[in-house]
């Protein structure tokens, strides 16, 4: 079987109800980004951060996978299909697909604010400020934010050099480290991307691109795919 590799952003979660982060003006979820999504906004106002997170999971509950994530799963009968994701949701997993990566850490887990292995899956629940680890600190978030090394960077690099063919999927690509990921694709590998405004998106010239939806792109994907099998 061939590796699949597959990189997702907001977009494909676009369609499930979840908004992505720079379709509004900076602001997401009426958030400006780095006050709510960086390491600097966490020290300044921890407990504004907890209740953006405390209603990201929320959100969670109510949003369900699209076509575009369940038919990603189904690739792993065709082909060795990892999924490497900048999404914090659990779609990809509600969706059916088991080889998932996520760079930007979980919404449904927490760690602790100080260096620490401690991490737990809390699902929905809420945490705020006082509440801690057994270590003592301060619980937050497992998600990587702006100013944060990212921890499954390395993983994530050798996972692109295995690729046979390479899917990307909803991200404009302007967040770095991820959007390095794809110098890590080998040069002879067909490159696929779906995005509604993928001429804005700076991508070698080499790439197909299917200006759609995911929901829509999917279906032109198909085609594309099923002649490399
Ligand atoms: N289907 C596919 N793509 C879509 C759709 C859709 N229905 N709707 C919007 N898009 C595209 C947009 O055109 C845009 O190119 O999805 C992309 C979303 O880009 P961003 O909002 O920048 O999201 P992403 O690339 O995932 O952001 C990367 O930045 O804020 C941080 O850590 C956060 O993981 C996030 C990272």
């Amino acid at each position: 079987m061939k590796n699949l590799v597959i990189l997702t952003g907001a977009g494909i979660s676009a369609e499930s109800g979840i908004k992505t982060f720079r379709d509004h003006d900076g602001l997401w979820e009426n958030h400006d980004v780095m006050e709510v999504a960086s390491i600097e906004g966490w020290h300044k106002n921890p407990a504004l951060v907890l209740e953006f997170y405390n209603q990201r999971r929320k959100q969670a509950a109510t949003v369900f996978p699209n076509t575009a994530h369940e038919y990603l799963a189904t690739l792993e009968k065709d082909f060795n299909t990892h999924i490497i994701t900048q999404n914090v949701d659990d779609l990809h997993e509600r969706g059916g697909s088991k080889q998932v990566t996520h760079l930007h850490g979980k919404l449904s887990e927490i760690k602790s604010s100080f260096h620490s292995d401690y991490c737990k899956d809390i699902g929905g629940d809420e945490i705020q400020l006082g509440d801690t680890c057994p270590d003592g600190h301060q619980l937050r978030p497992n998600i990587v934010w702006f100013g944060e090394e990212v921890p499954m960077l390395d993983k994530a690099a050798k996972i692109c050099e295995t690729a046979d063919i390479f899917v990307i999927i909803g991200t404009s690509l302007q967040v770095y480290p991820a959007a390095g990921l794809i110098y890590h694709i080998p040069s002879q590998c067909p490159v696929f991307i779906i995005d509604p405004k993928v001429d804005e998106i700076n991508i070698p010239n080499h790439y197909t691109c299917i200006k759609s939806s995911a929901v829509d792109g999917i279906k032109i994907l198909d085609h594309h795919l099923k002649k490399l099998l």
